[in-house]
């Protein structure tokens, strides 16, 4: 299991992975962040489809085309806004972890990248967001043939230490 996820740093809209994971917010219908620059990598006819989805409860998921970006699929999920750790955040983003994965496996897809969910303007501690992501990845995947590699896009260099130390210790001996 431990080759199926990686982390790097980069632009998740550069990606070609069959589907890229959005931090959206629950209207979907675009904002700052890497949502902003999805949005714009994609084009408008992603706003025009996200339009139809009216909306998504956080720490669900929804899937639309990817339109312009190389990756098939964008699968959109608002992350929990931290508020100190007393309103079900953790397992929120959990939550947003496992829904993405169900439904890139429900769409057959191979490979997945994902940026750090909710530790942007959401606010979520990056230590601790980084471990809740390994660890729901690494649950998902040990029981699961779909996705075949998971990716970690971190945009900076901070975000991926944080990443990397979570690799390690989800996948120490
Ligand atoms: N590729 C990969 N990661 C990126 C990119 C990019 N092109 N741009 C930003 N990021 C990173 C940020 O540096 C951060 O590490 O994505 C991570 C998540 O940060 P945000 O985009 O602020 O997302 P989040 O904290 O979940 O807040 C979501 O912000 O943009 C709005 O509409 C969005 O309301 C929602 C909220």
């Amino acid at each position: 299991m431990k080759n199926r996820i990686q982390v790097i740093q980069g632009d998740i809209t550069r990606q070609t992975c069959d589907a890229i994971v959005n931090a959206a917010n629950t209207s979907l219908l675009g904002g700052g962040g890497v949502d902003g620059a999805i949005h714009r990598a994609a084009g408008p006819d992603l706003l025009a489809e996200c339009r139809t989805l009216h909306g998504c409860q956080t720490g669900k998921a929804k899937i639309t085309k990817g339109y312009r970006l190389p990756a098939r699929y964008v699968i959109h999920t608002p992350g929990p806004i931290w508020h100190g750790g007393g309103r079900n955040e953790p397992d929120l983003l959990a939550s947003c972890y496992r829904s993405c994965l169900e439904l890139a496996e429900a769409k057959g897809c191979r490979t997945v990248c994902f940026p750090s969910i909710s530790t942007g303007v959401y606010h979520f501690p990056l230590n601790q967001a980084a471990g809740i992501a390994m660890e729901t990845i690494g649950e998902f995947l040990a029981s699961h043939t779909l996705p075949a590699q998971v990716t970690m896009v971190c945009f900076d260099g901070t975000t991926k230490g944080a990443y990397d130390q979570a690799l390690a210790e989800l996948t120490k001996p």
